[in-house]
Order: C-alpha cells, then sequence, then structure tokens
C-alpha cells in the first residue's frame, strides 16, 4: 500500500526516485538533498549541512540549497524505526506539514513551508517530514534568558501575544515552550516552531489556555522565580480575559506547570476538573 501526503499537503508529487516522494511547488530534489532525506539519521554534518538537533527519531538539519540555488533549507525528518510507525506513519512528517499548512492559513507566524517528503522501501515507510524556511539569526526565547538573564522577562513576555493569538483561534499547539518560540530580537512578535503536535480544535477554550501557559513554566524554575511565574500569568490572563476568575486560573495553571508533565492525551481532550486543584 502506498502511503498518501494529507490531502493539505498533496501539492505537487514533484519527484520519485526509488521510493523517495517530495511533494512541493517550490523545491527541486536535486541528488545532494535526496542523500539528505535518505540518510537521515546517519548523514555527517559538512560544510553544506549543519545538524540543529539528532536523536534516534528526530533530526532538525540546516542545508544549503544544492545546485547553487542560493540560501539554504531547513529539513525536520522522523526516521521510523518501529514497524508499526512505518505501516502508519501519520502522526509523524504528515502531522508537522499539516499543521504548519493550518498555522499558515490561520495567520500564525511560523516558518514558511515548502514541502513534504517521504522514503519508502519494500512498502513501508522508512521516513517522513517536512522542508522549511530557516529563520536565520533567530534564538530560542529560553536562548535569550540563558544569554542574558536580564533579558528573562522581556523574552518570557514575548511569548504571551503568540499564546493569546493560539487562544482566540482554538489551536491547541500542545508544545509551547520557550524552546519552541524563536525571535530576532525582543521587540517583533516572535515565530512558533515545532509543530507535530497540535489540533486545531475552535473555539476558545480556557482549558487550553491553562495547560499552554503551565507548558510554557514548565522549564523555567531556575531562571524564572515563582513570582515572576505568577506575574506572567497575569499579565496573560489579562491580555487574553477568559471566561473563568483569574484565582482559578492561576492556581490551575501553576499546579499544572509544577507537575510531571500530562499525556498528550490529556492535553488534548482538555476535559479536565477546574476545582480540583487544591494548592496554589
Ligand atoms: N525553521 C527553523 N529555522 C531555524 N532553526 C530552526 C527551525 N526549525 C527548527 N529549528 C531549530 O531546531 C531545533 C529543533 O526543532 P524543533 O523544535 O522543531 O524539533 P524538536 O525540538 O526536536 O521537537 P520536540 O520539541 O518535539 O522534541 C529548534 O529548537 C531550533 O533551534
Ligand atoms: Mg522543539
Amino acid at each position: 500500500m502506498r502511503t498518501k501526503a494529507p490531502s493539505s499537503v498533496r501539492n505537487q508529487e514533484k519527484h520519485l526516485d526509488k521510493g523517495l516522494a517530495l511533494y512541493s511547488k517550490k523545491l527541486t530534489l536535486f541528488p545532494a538533498l535526496t542523500e539528505v532525506l535518505k540518510n537521515l539519521d546517519t548523514i555527517p554534518e559538512s560544510d553544506d549541512l549543519k545538524i540543529y538537533k539528532r536523536e534516534r527519531r528526530k533530526a532538525v538539519l540546516l542545508m544549503k540549497r544544492p545546485n547553487n540555488e542560493g540560501g539554504s533549507l531547513v529539513i525536520k525528518g522522523f526516521p521510523l524505526m518501529k514497524f508499526s510507525n512505518q505501516i502508519r506513519p501519520g502522526r509523524f512528517g504528515q502531522m508537522e506539514a499539516h499543521n504548519m499548512l493550518q498555522a499558515e492559513q490561520h495567520g500564525i507566524k511560523s516558518p514558511r513551508y515548502l514541502g513534504f517528503f517521504e522514503f519508502r522501501k519494500f512498502g513501508l515507510t522508512k521516513a517522513n517530514g517536512v522542508i522549511m524556511e530557516p529563520l536565520g539569526s533567530h534564538k530560542t526565547l529560553m536562548e535569550f534568558a540563558e544569554d542574558n538573564s536580564a533579558d528573562a522577562e522581556k523574552a518570557f513576555n514575548l511569548a504571551i501575544p503568540t499564546i493569546a493569538k493560539l487562544y482566540r483561534l482554538g489551536t491547541n499547539h500542545i508544545d509551547v515552550s520557550p524552546h519552541n518560540i524563536m525571535a530576532e530580537n525582543l521587540d517583533d512578535l516572535p515565530y512558533l516552531i515545532d509543530w507535530q503536535a497540535c489540533r486545531f480544535i475552535g473555539p476558545k477554550n480556557d482549558r487550553q489556555l491553562i495547560l499552554q501557559g503551565a507548558q510554557f513554566l514548565r522549564y523555567l524554575n531556575n531562571v524564572f522565580p515563582l513570582t515572576s511565574q505568577k506575574k506572567w500569568l497575569s499579565t496573560l490572563y489579562r491580555t487574553v480575559t477568559p471566561g473563568i476568575p483569574e484565582d482559578l486560573f492561576l492556581k490551575n495553571s501553576i499546579h499544572y506547570a509544577h507537575q510531571p508533565r500530562p499525556s498528550h492525551e490529556f492535553r488534548y481532550r482538555l476535559d479536565f476538573d477546574l476545582n480540583q486543584v487544591q494548592t496554589f
């Protein structure tokens, strides 16, 4: 059975080369790019290729565009090791692609999506992923805070308009963290990245806002004291004006920020009891 890209991604199948398919109007599949897409987990760094992140199940690479096209590409690919994922690859690269396209349609600032690829062998999907534009000289909000602690409050406040927009649109990106928001400076609206785990649910949902605020604060215990975290949450609350009282919002957000991270399932369901949380 041939795996198909989701309809929103099934733009143009540009090329088929021994199992490699690229769905993009904007990209040409040169041999150098083919080589990278087929060997995400082993390809070494070089003058033309930088590794942003590589783990067993994911690689984020920056590659110079081949054949002197000029500029670079970011490839976020998922090498699929498990047979169960190889026969059902949908929640990896396809989700990232699908959600990036939805984000673009909703006007959420995110890296420009360029295409979706998949690599198949013997009928199994060995890898899939997205290709996007690099954000150039950007840093994550976490990097801003770590590079200069005087910038921490400003950097973290920069996430608030983005989270407010997700709230208004009912966009349940479940990994809104200081590592997944990137900016060139601390004055412009930043970019939200890492779209694999997200549902476009609409309409507004106060529980989504609580869990996104909590997810953001989860990483800040060492760089942002509790009083600053509460101040940040109050600013978020006043920016968004959700339908629940502020103390209930703060209590739940602080609670989930200091708990082990709830499961994906819990963060998508958004049906937890707001009145069960006792501590503050
Ligand atoms: N378009 C881009 N331009 C520049 N850098 C990027 C871009 N996309 C990703 N990066 C860099 O690569 C890193 C990893 O990317 P991303 O957050 O999408 O994957 P991930 O962190 O591995 O996913 P997860 O958070 O689910 O583990 C980012 O923190 C960022 O430094
Ligand atoms: Mg990330």
